[in-house]
């Protein structure tokens, strides 16, 4: 079922799952990424991010998410690093994982043409690790993967974001191959163009979100499926990516150093935190959340 209202969602019935956690952490090696063509209101040349990476400290700030991922005891995988694609290294994007009776993906449509390629090396490590591959028909509208669309923990439920990259049409495909119910977000504020820009899922009856980024029926939904929906305000949203926070484990959150309002929030609802730089990968549109895609 794909759910729009209020009143549709009160109505439908989600079922609770039982699915094995995601422990593996794929990312991709940053070798090349920049900033070299503008896809996102925050790579503009009047923002000033062209051609502005500083890639040694990119490369550090890489490393620091990864290896506190390892500390957090998940198990870290690294795509090797293509020239011909500088946003690789935004891992969330190119697929999406769910578990039917195993592990299963659907690849996306990607949006961009400078990123349609990159869904293919993503499949390449799918293949490997005995996925059983979904395609989207021939033709189909766009998809983002992990993100526009995510996964309530606990429940037979994804939240689909549609905006300027996932179209809400691919969504029927969406349900069909994966068998979840789908509560659709349309994105209606310019900078937040992922789902993951303005609405992060910590563990089954938190999130955080960004009240600016949905219109008001979009933010009742949230509230009646989230018992605390922590609001980021649209300041630290902006320049702090706090709506692309990531909760691994339901318990800590790694989120960009600074967000001191995200920051007083999570410690009183009782989260760990993990703050970290990522200034360089958001210069491209992107922090913690899509620098990497949690896998079976
Ligand atoms: N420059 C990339 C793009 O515009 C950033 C992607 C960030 N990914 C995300 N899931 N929000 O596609």
């Amino acid at each position: 079922m794909i759910i729009s209202t209020l009143s549709q969602l009160r109505e439908s019935k989600i079922s609770s799952i039982n699915e094995p956690s995601k422990r593996k952490v794929l990312m991709a090696n940053p070798e090349y990424f920049d900033v070299l063509y503008s896809i996102n209101p925050h790579m503009l040349d009047e923002s000033g991010n062209l051609n502005k990476v500083d890639k040694k400290m990119a490369k550090s700030q890489w490393k620091e998410l990864q290896d506190l991922y390892k500390k957090l005891g998940f198990e870290t995988h690294t795509l090797p690093a293509s020239s011909e694609f500088p946003d690789l290294v935004f891992t969330a994007n190119q697929s999406l994982p769910f578990w039917n009776n195993g592990p299963c993906v659907l690849m996306s449509h990607m949006q961009s043409e400078f990123r349609r390629g990159e869904v293919a090396l993503l499949e390449k490590w799918f293949k490997e690790h005995h996925y059983k591959i979904h395609h989207l028909p021939a033709g189909s509208s766009f998809l983002e993967g992990n993100g526009d669309v995510i996964s309530h923990p606990g429940k037979n439920l994804f939240w689909g974001g549609c905006g300027p990259r996932t179209r809400k049409e691919v969504y029927s495909e969406v349900e069909r191959v994966s068998g979840k119910s789908i509560i659709l977000l349309p994105l209606i504020h310019e900078l937040f163009y992922h789902l993951d820009t303005c609405f992060s899922i910590l563990n089954e009856t938190t999130v955080v979100y960004l009240p600016e980024a949905f219109a008001p029926e979009t933010v009742a939904m949230i509230k009646e499926m989230f018992p605390v929906a922590i609001e980021t305000d649209l300041n630290e949203c902006k320049n702090f990516f706090t709506g692309n926070c990531h909760s691994p484990d339901g318990k800590n959150v790694i989120y960009q150093k600074g967000a001191k309002n995200l920051e007083a929030k999570l410690s009183s609802a009782g989260f760990e935190l993990h703050s970290i730089e990522t200034s360089e990968f958001m210069k491209s549109g992107g922090s913690v959340f899509c620098m990497k895609m949690m896998t079976y």
